[in-house]
């Protein structure tokens, strides 16, 4: 099968798992629960589930335990989306091709979604226990989940790039920035995957590496996409970071150079991978053709 065939079927599939474990619109809190859904069911590539979930089946993972955490990093991923978006972090009201959650709802809910959804990617993940009670894997990936989505991770990075607004940045801080915002929930994805499935430390490490370096070469792709794509493929707005006064791998090396800087992040990612002894043709195809993306 064609590897965009590929992708299409694995993100029904995953769609389907993260719609099972999403909250009923019901009680006087309603409405926010109906932003939380609105932002997560519009969309989005899923590919933080995916490699989750191809992680976890490299190393031998067969079982449902995985499918909580799956709909638990896409639930913080898209609540990083959601504040992203506010008007006192990038200001954007367009994501994943509709209105953002706050140009939607208003800002109140769409904080509070965010919350919300943050809250109940913790809810969900700790389902696992009802699948597997005496799993002592799942605890690690709880630490992993939480870890990286924190203040030296994700939202750590977040801090970083919004004080770096407007000012000149060196590529060691810029690096600091994609590795934290971008790269930790990619590494967080992976090693979860790589954890629940039995994986020995040594070949823990390794994904992580691997997951970090993917992270960057992501991010890069992603400014290059914020100057030359456009808002309808995008399906957010292009511009965005010259909006910020962002300075990005593009503002500092240009366009080309950002090009080849991600391919070479991306191939030496999966060169990591490939060093491993399991194998998973799909993850390393998909991990490659993320440099090629449109959106
Ligand atoms: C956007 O992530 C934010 C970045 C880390 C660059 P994605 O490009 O994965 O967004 P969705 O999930 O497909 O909407
Ligand atoms: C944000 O980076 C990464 C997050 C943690 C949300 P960007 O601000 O470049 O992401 P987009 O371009 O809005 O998706
Ligand atoms: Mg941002
Ligand atoms: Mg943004
Ligand atoms: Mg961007």
């Amino acid at each position: 099968m064609e590897i965009k065939a590929e992708i299409a079927a694995r993100t029904s599939q995953i769609e389907a798992v993260i719609a099972g474990y999403l909250p009923k619109e019901e009680g006087y809190q309603r409405t926010v629960i109906e932003a939380m859904n609105y932002s997560v069911l519009a969309g989005g590539k899923r590919l933080r589930p995916m490699l989750m979930w191809e992680t976890y089946r490299m190393f031998g993972g067969r079982s449902k335990v995985i499918e909580p955490f799956m709909a638990a990093i896409e639930m913080i991923h898209t609540y990083s989306l959601v504040h992203d978006d506010l008007p006192a972090m990038d200001n954007d009201e367009y994501r994943r091709g509709r209105k953002t959650t706050h140009a939607q709802y208003g800002e109140a809910m769409g904080i509070l979604a965010g919350d919300g959804l943050l809250n109940y990617a913790f809810e969900t993940a700790v389902k696992a226990f009802e699948i597997e009670p005496g799993n002592a894997n799942i605890g690690k990936a709880l630490q992993i989940l939480a870890a990286k989505s924190g203040i030296h991770g994700m939202l750590g990075g977040q801090c970083v790039d919004v004080e770096a607004e407007g000012k000149p940045v060196t590529e060691e801080l810029l690096k600091l920035i994609y590795r934290l915002k971008t790269g930790a929930l990619l590494e967080s994805s992976m090693l979860i995957g790589a954890v629940l499935a039995g994986a020995t430390k040594g070949e823990q490490r390794q994904v992580e590496q691997a997951a970090g370096e993917l992270g960057l070469a992501f991010q890069i792709q992603d400014d290059i996409l914020d100057v030359t794509g456009t808002t309808e493929v995008l399906g957010k707005p292009a511009g965005s970071d010259e909006k910020n006064h962002k300075s990005t791998w593009v503002t500092i090396y240009g366009i080309k150079e950002a090009g080849q800087e991600a391919e070479r992040l991306s191939r030496h990612s999966v060169k990591l991978m490939e060093e491993l002894v399991v194998k998973n043709e799909f993850l390393t195809a998909l991990m490659m053709e993320l440099t090629r993306r449109e959106k």
